[in-house]
């Protein structure tokens, strides 16, 4: 499609074939809507097996208004669901973590977990992020071709969040599965909604298990928080305390993987980026992990729903309406980020960008963790296979909401010997 030939009209985010199309049209799919119709209303043309039709929904586009939608909680809830396919009550019962609730009750739940992820807490599981980190490196060492998302990037979120949570290194795989399927659900190889809701039981009782374990048997993990903390002077029931096991796992997994993915593949593409970043990587890892997350941006949208009658722009919204806030887009709006679909690790204000979300009560959690993550794997990778680069195009995950690569080949000089690993 050329620049010129896109219509605001042609431009139908409620259709899979959007999701499937290649990035760069994406790209200029958004900054025809950010230009000329910000606030647009959309279609729901396709929805997933067994899910219901839905009514359609906003698109907010533009930076700014991403950002007031967010930070407005009382105006916007969360309570409705968080992805623009319609969401049946039991499902956001199920899944019904903080995530999709609204404050207070989302203040109270989240309480609970935040201290297992301050900047504190973080830097004290440093030591094994990058242990986890070194083991992968030795794994890899003599393979030469590879999957980069099986070998480098899947596996550092989930182990790091397992251990987090207090998993048996055992049940890794399996907690593994479970996330790809609940955040994969509507590409063709994860399954469908029926596939989603067997995976999301099956780590629901497999936490209630650990759960009963940790309440008999406490440690100093996340689940033996959960089972002990009191809210309102109530313990989680088995429903809240699943629900937010789901979360934790689902949340801190797929998204950390997938800027590590995308990150690997950009720096291929800009090897004067890849250069830049290993030739001083103290100075420069900080910003250039913040513009990964904003170029990769691995949550695509969040969605709200209008608590009342708003105007916004030249839109109309009625209560009850979805509105979508399309982190994607506002990560390269360009009144905020110059050329905003170019990466670069020096851009000035990366830090502002809003693949963690836009500053309001939802902002994610794990924010900090992954910026440990995908630090340590970059510091990892250019210190033992300073060539590897991306051999093939990735796999993408058919998705509007999950960013995701899928399998994506990637070469380097084997390191047959790696000495020193712990040094
Ligand atoms: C690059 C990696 C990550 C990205 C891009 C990301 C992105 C996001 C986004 C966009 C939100 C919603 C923000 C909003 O709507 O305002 C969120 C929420 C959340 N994230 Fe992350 N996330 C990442 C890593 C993690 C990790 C490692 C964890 C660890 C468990 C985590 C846990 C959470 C949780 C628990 C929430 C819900 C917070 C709430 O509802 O109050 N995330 N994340």
């Amino acid at each position: 499609m050329a620049p010129t030939a896109i219509t605001v009209d042609d431009i139908q985010l409620g259709t899979q074939a959007f999701w499937t199309a290649p990035l760069d049209e994406r790209d200029r799919a958004f900054a025809a809507l950010r230009a000329r119709c910000p606030v647009a209303f959309h279609a729901e043309l396709y929805t997933l097996p067994g899910a219901p039709q839905g009514p359609g929904f906003w698109s907010l586009t533009r930076y700014e208004d991403v950002r007031s939608v967010n930070r407005r909680p009382g105006l916007f809830s969360s309570a409705g669901g968080i992805t623009l396919s319609e969401t049946s009550p039991e499902t956001l019962e199920f899944f019904g973590s903080m995530i999709v609730m609204d404050d207070p009750r989302h203040a109270k739940l989240r309480l609970l977990v935040q201290k297992g992820f301050t900047p504190k807490t973080v830097a004290a599981v440093e030591q094994s992020v990058r242990t986890r980190a070194r083991a992968l490196m030795v794994q890899a060492a003599d393979m030469g071709t590879c999957d980069f998302v099986e070998a480098f990037a899947a596996p550092l979120p989930l182990q790091v969040i397992c251990d987090m949570l207090g998993v048996p290194a055992a049940d890794e795989k399996q907690i593994f599965d479970w996330t790809n399927v609940i955040l994969g659900v509507g590409d063709p190889d994860f399954g469908a909604f029926d596939a989603l809701f067997e995976s999301a039981l099956a780590m629901y009782n497999y936490a209630q298990a650990l759960g009963q374990d940790r309440l008999e048997h406490p440690g100093d993990d996340l689940v033996s928080i959960l089972m002990h903390a009191e809210v309102e002077g109530q313990r989680l029931t088995p429903a809240e305390f699943g629900s937010f096991f789901i979360l934790l796992a689902v949340a801190g997994n797929e998204t950390t993987r997938n800027a590590i993915s995308w990150g690997m593949k950009a720096l291929t593409d800009h090897p004067d980026q890849l250069a830049a970043w290993q030739a001083d990587p103290t100075a420069m890892t900080p910003n250039a992990v913040e513009e990964i997350v904003r170029w990769a941006s691995p949550v695509i949208h969040m969605r709200r729903t209008a608590n009342q009658d708003i105007r916004i722009g030249d839109a109309e919204i009625a209560a009850g309406d979805k509105v979508v806030m399309w982190y994607w887009s506002a990560n390269r709006d360009d009144t905020v980020f110059p050329a905003g679909h170019r990466f670069d690790i020096r851009r000035s204000n990366a830090k502002d960008q809003v693949g963690y979300g836009a500053g309001g009560p939802h902002f994610c959690l794990g924010a900090n963790l992954a910026r440990r993550e995908i630090t340590v794997v970059f510091e990892e990778i250019f210190r033992w296979f300073p060539d590897l680069r991306v051999s093939e195009e990735p796999a993408r995950l058919l998705s509007p909401f999950i960013n995701g690569i899928k399998r994506m080949e990637c070469q380097f000089t084997p390191a047959s010997v790696i000495s020193d690993i712990n040094a």
